[in-house]
């Protein structure tokens, strides 16, 4: 099968055509031939090898860990999917680095994968998993968000953001965020109660005791300093300092958990119309189209998802 891998660790020229086995399935996988993938900042940074203390890979290295597509094989120990099936997932990221999702096919296991509403494209879905759920996980089950909470979530208009503000105004939440100046009419548009323009204003300067804080960005700091004594922050881009911890114990780092389950009820919210997909740009499965992708996410300001068309 064609996959874009990389040989070594390095900058957007590590990224090259290859031709690879289709991975073999377990018995509790299924094999699924993919539509489209996405992009995330993991992906650049495993690229430069900053993921190298958690994953012991041997080159050549498959990356994408965001996959939509259609079900040709099941394992034997497989209940709830069959052949034909349209789907959506956020994979394992496996020991065998080259089972990622910039290629052809991917191994599945089924408790990853969610059934792609039929009204929500390939395309669209495939943006969804891996930033759809680590929102879904820190607004729902780390911050517990419910009405009437004031919420602050960092870069609203990112990949995560906008999953984030999306649910959270599900939740009946009172939603502030953080983004450029060009983007404050989309994030209201999108739901937003409050956009601050990080480049002009400091987040105290505005913000005072807010029930919750998602941080994306690592500026936990200035996160914790708008909190009520009782307020909750969750972090996806750094770790809290043991004396930050001291301070306020509820401050908490977060890394996705793949939840086929979850992803199921997320792809309902986006069937239903009450969260949207936000797509910056697409590329195609080559060469050129993952290294015009990753320079996009590495600008740091992409506005939603970058989406890489397979078929
Ligand atoms: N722990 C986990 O499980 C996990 C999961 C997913 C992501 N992450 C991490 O979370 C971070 C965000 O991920 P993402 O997918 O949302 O990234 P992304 O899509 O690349 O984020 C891009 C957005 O960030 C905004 N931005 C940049 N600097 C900002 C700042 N200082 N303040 C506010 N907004 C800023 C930009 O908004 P403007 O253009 O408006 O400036 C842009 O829209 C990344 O570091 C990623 O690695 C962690």
């Amino acid at each position: 099968m064609k996959a874009i891998a990389i040989s070594a660790y390095g900058d957007v020229d590590q990224l090259h055509e290859e031709e690879l086995d289709i991975p073999q399935i377990a018995n509790d996988e299924v094999l699924v031939k993919i539509k489209a993938t996405s992009i995330n900042p993991i992906d650049w940074k495993a690229r430069m090898g900053f993921l190298k203390q958690m994953y012991d890979w041997q080159f050549p290295v498959v990356l994408g860990w965001d996959l939509s597509g259609i079900i040709t094989q099941v394992g034997k120990d497989v209940k709830h999917f069959k052949v034909g099936d349209e789907v959506f997932a956020r994979p394992d990221i496996y020991e065998d680095g080259t089972k990622g999702t910039y290629a052809e096919y991917a191994a599945v296991k089924e408790d990853k994968l969610a059934l792609k509403p039929s009204n929500v494209s390939f395309e669209a879905a495939a943006a969804i998993p891996l930033a759809g759920l680590t929102a879904w996980q820190v607004i729902v089950d780390r911050l517990k968000i419910k009405k009437g909470d004031k919420v602050l979530i960092q870069a609203g208009a990112g990949g995560v953001g906008i999953f984030a503000i999306q649910i959270a105004k599900h939740l009946g939440a009172y939603v502030a965020t953080t983004a450029s100046a060009k983007n404050a009419e989309f994030l209201t548009n999108l739901g937003a109660d409050e956009v601050i323009d990080y480049h002009e204003h400091q987040i105290g300067e505005v913000l005072n005791q807010y029930d919750a804080v998602f941080d994306t960005v690592d500026d936990l700091e200035a996160g914790l300093a708008i909190l009520k004594p009782t307020g909750k922050l969750v972090t996806i881009a750094g770790r809290p300092t043991q004396a930050q911890q001291d301070a306020q114990p509820s401050a908490t780092s977060w890394w996705l958990q793949p939840n086929g389950k979850q992803l199921a009820e997320l792809g309902d919210l986006v069937a239903e119309g009450e969260v949207k997909v936000i797509i910056d740009s697409t590329f195609p499965l080559t060469e050129d189209g993952l290294r015009a992708a990753h320079e996009r996410s590495q600008t740091n300001h992409a506005r939603g998802k970058i989406v890489i068309n397979v078929e």
